[in-house]
């Protein structure tokens, strides 16, 4: 099964990702972790993305392309596949349709995650992660369950992401509406596309996506 999670940043694909992946066994795929970390292990990628990302812009269509062809060629992509955070252009969907063409696959459903401007800045100015796992966290939305410590591995680190400041999201949320929500007329066209209420709870937000998935 190959899944797309689309929606703007603070959307939620990062929470819901994690969750699909636990339950349907389906390797998450995320062009914004796989940037940040080219961008902390200072590679030849990284170097090049840092600037987009820290602006808020995208980065090249060439370099995600990349990255994207080379990681669904390994073994734990063979049985399908959930993407977060791409394809984000017309041009990235495009190479993406041809990528899978070549191995007799296709896209089997691209999940819109509908959420209003107004309540992504909160969510984004709100978030951390788990500096040990990654588990996602909101100051206000989705604290631990004991203060400062992971629920997931008990670690007591956290980070920020250095484009999580109010300026930052703001360029992001404008660069979603120009470049990535042309997307969803492609997406439509091709009778894949499946709209859910991202502005709901969390747990909620999963019971939709996975209505959406066993329907498949
Ligand atoms: P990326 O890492 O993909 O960032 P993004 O799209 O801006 O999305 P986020 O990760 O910020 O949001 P999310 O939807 O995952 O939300 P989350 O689940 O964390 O990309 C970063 C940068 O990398 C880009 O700006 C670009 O420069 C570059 N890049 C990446 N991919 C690229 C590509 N394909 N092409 C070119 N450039 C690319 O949730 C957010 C917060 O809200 C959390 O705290 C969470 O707890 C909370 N929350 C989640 N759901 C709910 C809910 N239902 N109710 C209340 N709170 C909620
Ligand atoms: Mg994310
Ligand atoms: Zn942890």
């Amino acid at each position: 099964m190959i899944i797309i999670l689309l929606g703007p940043p603070g959307a939620g694909k990062g929470t819901q990702a994690t969750r699909i992946m636990s339950k349907n066994g389906l390797v998450q795929l995320s062009t914004g972790d796989m940037l940040r970390a080219a961008v902390a292990a200072e590679t030849e990628v990284g170097k090049k993305a840092k600037e987009f990302m820290e602006a808020g812009k995208l980065v090249t269509d060439e370099i995600v392309i990349g990255i994207i062809a080379d990681r669904i060629e390994e073994e734990d992509c063979k049985d399908g596949f959930l993407l977060d955070g791409f394809p984000r252009t017309v041009a990235q969907a495009e190479a993406l349709d041809q990528l899978l063409k070549d191995k007799d696959l296709k896209v089997d459903a691209v999940v819109e995650m509908k959420v209003e401007d107004e309540s992504l800045v909160d969510r984004i100015t709100g978030r951390y992660t788990c500096a040990n796992c990654n588990q996602g966290y909101h100051d206000t939305n989705l604290k631990p369950q004991k203060a400062d410590v992971c629920d997931s591995c008990g670690s007591t680190n956290f980070n920020r992401r250095s484009d999580d400041n109010r300026e930052t999201v703001v360029s992001r949320l404008a660069t979603y509406h120009a470049q990535t929500a042309p997307l969803l007329p492609f997406y439509s066209a091709q009778g894949v596309l499946r709209t859910i209420d991202g502005m709901a709870d969390i747990d909620d937000v999963t019971v939709q996506i996975n209505d959406v998935l066993d329907k498949l």
